[in-house]
C-alpha cells in the first residue's frame, strides 16, 4: 500500500536508497522525499491538461511543503506557485522562482505582504475580502503599478472532509460569499479598474477530497454568477481557478480517484457551462499541494521505550511525534508505517505509536501491525510529505527534523536538522 520497495536485506528503500542507511547517516526523525515521485505527480497534472487540449496552469500550493530545494524542483517542472504569506514568497524568491508565475492567497494579507508581492511583480493576487481591495488599490497607487487579480469566492458548499479543512462552506473565513451578493459587490469595485486587471474567479472548496461531485457543483455555481455578470455588465473571465484539495491515500481505507479523472470531469463541466452560457472557455488553473508531495514523502523515526498494558495495548515510543507531524493530533489523521529495518518480517501484533511530547494526544498511529520490535529499530511512516514539515513546531523545545531528497539513487540533505542553538536563537536573557 505504498510506492516504495523493500531490498534484499529486507530494508525499506526510497528511490533506490536504503532508509536505514539514511537514518544512521542523517539521524532521526528524518523526512525523506522521493523526488522522482514529486516530478511524476507534477507531470501527471500538466500532461492531463495537455492531452485535453486545454489552456491551463498548475500551481503547486507551497503551504504543503515549502523549502528552497522543493521550489527549485517545482521550477524545473515548470509549474506555477501558490504562496500565502511573506515567508512563502520569500522562500520562492530565495529559490529564484520566476515571480511572474507566483500567485498569492490569504484571508488577511498584510500591507507588508502585499507590498512585497507588488515590488516583486508577482503574477497575480487572489483577493479575499473588501479590506484587501482598498489596501491593494492604495498600494498600487503608491507604487504606480498594475496587478492581475482573481476574486476568491465561497460557493456555500460543504465538502466531505474534516471540518478544519473545509473552505467552501457558507460560514467560512475565506472569500466573498456568492449567495449574499458580496461577490458581485466586489466585482463591481474591481471591474474596469485602472490599476487592477480582473482576470476571473477562484474557488477552493477544501482539502483531502475524494469525490468530484462538490467540485462540479462549485463550477456550476461559479458559472451561474458569471452568467449574471455577463448579462448585467458584459464581463467574461479569462481565468477560472478551481483550487486544490485532491485527496491522497494515507491508509488502505482511502481510495483516491486518479487526478486525471478529476481534471477530465472539471474540464468537461467548464466546457459545457461556457458553451451553454456563451462565455468563451476560460483558462483553468489548479493549485494542488498534497497531491504533489503527500505520497512522495516518508518520515523515519527511531523506536525507544515500550510499555505493555496487559489486556489493553502496547505502546512503542518514537523520537518525534506531533512536533514533526501535527495531523493526527489536529485532525485525527490516520497513517500507516513499517519497521524499516524489518520491512519483510511478518507482523506479530498491533502496537500504538506514541510521540515523545508531554501530551497524551501525541499519538501518531493507534493500531500498527509490527513484527517484534526493539529499541533502536527504525519506523517509517508513509505519506507524510504534505503538511508534515510545513506544520512542524517546537513544542517541548524539540528541534525541527532534517529533510533529505533522493533521486537517481543518490541522496542530498536539503534542510538541515535544527540544533538547540537554533531552538533558543531568539531568546534573550532577562537578568
Ligand atoms: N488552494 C488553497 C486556496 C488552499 O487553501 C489550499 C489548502 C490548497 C490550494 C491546497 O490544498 P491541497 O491540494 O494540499 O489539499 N493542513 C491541512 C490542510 C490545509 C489545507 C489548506 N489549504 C492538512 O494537513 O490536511
Amino acid at each position: 500500500n505504498h510506492p516504495f520497495k523493500v531490498n534484499e536485506l529486507g530494508h525499506l528503500e526510497v528511490g533506490g536508497i536504503d532508509t536505514t542507511y539514511l537514518a544512521s547517516k542523517y539521524g532521526t526523525p528524518l523526512y525523506v522525499y522521493d523526488v522522482e515521485l514529486i516530478r511524476k505527480n507534477c507531470r501527471s497534472f500538466v500532461q492531463t491538461f495537455n492531452n485535453l487540449n486545454v489552456n491551463a496552469k498548475v500551481a503547486y500550493a507551497s503551504k504543503a511543503f515549502s523549502s528552497i530545494a522543493m521550489l527549485q524542483v517545482i521550477k524545473q517542472e515548470n509549474l506555477c506557485l501558490d504562496v500565502v504569506s511573506e515567508g512563502e514568497l520569500y522562500t520562492a524568491i530565495q529559490a529564484d522562482f520566476p515571480t511572474e508565475k507566483i500567485h498569492m492567497h490569504g484571508n488577511n494579507k498584510s500591507e507588508e505582504e502585499l507590498t512585497m508581492a507588488i515590488e516583486n511583480n508577482i503574477g497575480c493576487i487572489v483577493i479575499d475580502n473588501f479590506n484587501e481591495i482598498h489596501l491593494l488599490e492604495s498600494l498600487l497607487e503608491k507604487h504606480e503599478k498594475q496587478m492581475d487579480v482573481l476574486l476568491r469566492v465561497t460557493p456555500g458548499i460543504e465538502s466531505k472532509t474534516h471540518q478544519y479543512i473545509m473552505t467552501g462552506n457558507e460560514d467560512s473565513k475565506f472569500g466573498f460569499n456568492l449567495n449574499n451578493g458580496q461577490a458581485e459587490k466586489a466585482f463591481c469595485l474591481l471591474h474596469e479598474h485602472s490599476r487592477i486587471q480582473f482576470k476571473g474567479l477562484h474557488c477552493h472548496i477544501g482539502s483531502q477530497i475524494f469525490e468530484t461531485d462538490r467540485f462540479l457543483i462549485a463550477v456550476e455555481l461559479l458559472f451561474q454568477e458569471l452568467n449574471t455578470w455577463k448579462e448585467k455588465h458584459g464581463y467574461t473571465p479569462e481565468v477560472l481557478n478551481l483550487g486544490g484539495g485532491f485527496g491522497i491515500r494515507y491508509t488502505e481505507k482511502d481510495n483516491p480517484i486518479p487526478y486525471e479523472f478529476y481534471i477530465e470531469e472539471l474540464v468537461k463541466a467548464v466546457r459545457n457551462h461556457s458553451r451553454k452560457m456563451g462565455i468563451p472557455m476560460p483558462e483553468i488553473w489548479l493549485e494542488p499541494g498534497r497531491a504533489i508531495v503527500g505520497n512522495a514523502g516518508i518520515t523515519l523515526y527511531t523506536i525507544g521505550s515500550q510499555k505493555h498494558i496487559p489486556g489493553t495495548r502496547d505502546y512503542i515510543s518514537i523520537n518525534g511525534g506531533m512536533t514533526d507531524n501535527l495531523r493526527p493530533a489536529l485532525y485525527q489523521a490516520k497513517y500507516e508505517g513499517v519497521i524499516a529495518n524489518k520491512a519483510s518480517h511478518p507482523p506479530v501484533r498491533d502496537v500504538s505509536v506514541a510521540g515523545k511530547c508531554c501530551e497524551s494526544g501525541d499519538m501518531l498511529i493507534w493500531d500498527l501491525p509490527v513484527p517484534e520490535v526493539n529499541n533502536g529499530d527504525v519506523l517509517a511512516v508513509f505519506s507524510t510529505g504534505a503538511y508534515g514539515y510545513s506544520m512542524a513546531n517546537h513544542y517541548n523545545r524539540l528541534p525541527k527534523a532534517a529533510v533529505v531528497f533522493v533521486e537517481n539513487g543518490t541522496e542530498k540533505l536539503v534542510v538541515r536538522r535544527e540544533s538547540y542553538m537554533d531552538v533558543t536563537k531568539n531568546d534573550l536573557h532577562y537578568v
